[in-house]
């Protein structure tokens, strides 16, 4: 299957982001023509005031992807703003949107409700749908691997693609299927969801001595004052962490010694502590491998692949619009 799936660049990555997509990412370049890229277009979408670095927080999103096991060898690894054609197949699905169902769409609804001190009420944060279903057909994409909250953007890019179909009389795209990512997302450390900025993150590059001060202040369940007294696994943040990341065996050990008193909450934090740095040491080695011109390799390359799929999505897609022909992706020398 071809898939596609992209990320912001809004600075690195922590273990929530590794529970919640990327994980499944690297599981599925193995078996599927896969493209990763960073999506710079869209920081800007809610970052434009921000004066940010989008180019070096771009090459840092995908240093962590690369730490984490994204191969360039399976995968095609590129920045959306270097491969023009997605602004280009953006202007010409801007033109076929219909407003409404922007407006409607819940994610945006809750995104100006929530996010209260930026100015986001411009043309680009509502029709921030309409660039992400350029990303996905420019690719021909089968399905994309999504979080829960960007489902209404995969119905929208459905919508569109049938609207296309209809308008121009002309069959180009498949119509992308939703793949949901885990949802049973890594609380952060004080149970909220993990953020930068709720300051609550486990980071993949953080040092084996940054995650143990982080856990060893971290509430466990507060019925559990002294070390003898019986704790409740199920409503401790420690636990949940088990359940992503320690051995089944080992898990089910701490869940009964927990309920008993026979495990202090100091010493199940360092069995914690040791299941994230098995996760993260191979990242570690990875991380210190990698330097600036093989990146730079890897980002042309994927630009350049990126680029010749994206132009031929466009030829065809122009040939629709401006010359009323159609040519199926097959017909195609
Ligand atoms: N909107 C996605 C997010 O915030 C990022 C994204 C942009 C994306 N374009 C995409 C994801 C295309 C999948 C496919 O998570
Ligand atoms: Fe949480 Fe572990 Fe303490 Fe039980 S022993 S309350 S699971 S930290």
């Amino acid at each position: 299957m071809r898939i596609v799936s992209g990320m912001r660049p809004t600075g690195k990555l922590h273990l929530g982001h590794y529970f919640g997509v990327l994980k499944k990412w690297i599981e599925l370049q193995k078996n599927n023509d896969c493209l990763f890229f960073v999506a710079d277009w869209h920081a800007l979408s809610t970052g434009y005031e921000d004066k940010l670095n989008l180019k070096a927080l771009g090459r840092e999103l995908i240093k962590d992807w690369l730490a984490a096991g994204i191969d360039p060898r399976h995968s095609t690894i590129f920045i959306q703003s270097a491969v023009k054609e997605h602004a280009e197949l953006y202007v010409v699905l801007n033109m076929i949107t219909p407003l409404g169902w922007l407006e409607r769409n819940p994610t945006y609804k809750d995104q100006l409700e929530q996010i209260e001190h930026k100015q986001i009420n411009t043309a680009g944060f509502l029709t921030y749908p309409v660039l992400q279903t350029s990303d996905i057909i420019l690719y021909n994409a089968d399905a994309v691997p999504i979080g829960e909250d960007q489902r209404p953007h995969l119905e929208i890019a459905r919508e569109i693609v049938r609207r296309f179909h209809h308008l121009f009389e002309c069959k180009i795209f498949k119509e992308p299927e939703e793949m949901l990512t885990n949802t049973s997302r890594l609380p952060g450390l004080d149970g909220r969801k993990m953020s930068k900025s709720y300051n609550n993150a486990i980071y993949l590059s953080d040092t084996p001595e940054e995650i143990w001060q982080k856990l060893r202040t971290a509430k466990t369940d507060p019925q559990r004052v002294r070390r003898n007294d019986p704790g409740n696994p199920d409503v401790c943040l420690v636990f949940d962490y088990h359940k992503a990341l320690t051995e089944d065996a080992i898990v089910q050990k701490i869940d009964a010694d927990c309920r008993c008193a026979a495990i202090g909450c100091v010493d199940c934090k360092k069995i914690c502590a040791r299941s994230i740095d098995q996760l993260l040491e191979p990242m570690r080695e990875r991380r210190k491998k990698l330097d600036d011109r093989q990146i730079d390799a890897i980002i042309e390359s994927g630009n350049e692949a990126a680029r010749n799929e994206a132009a031929k999505t466009m030829e065809q897609v122009n040939g629709a619009v401006f010359e009323i022909s159609c040519k199926s992706r097959e017909d195609s020398p």
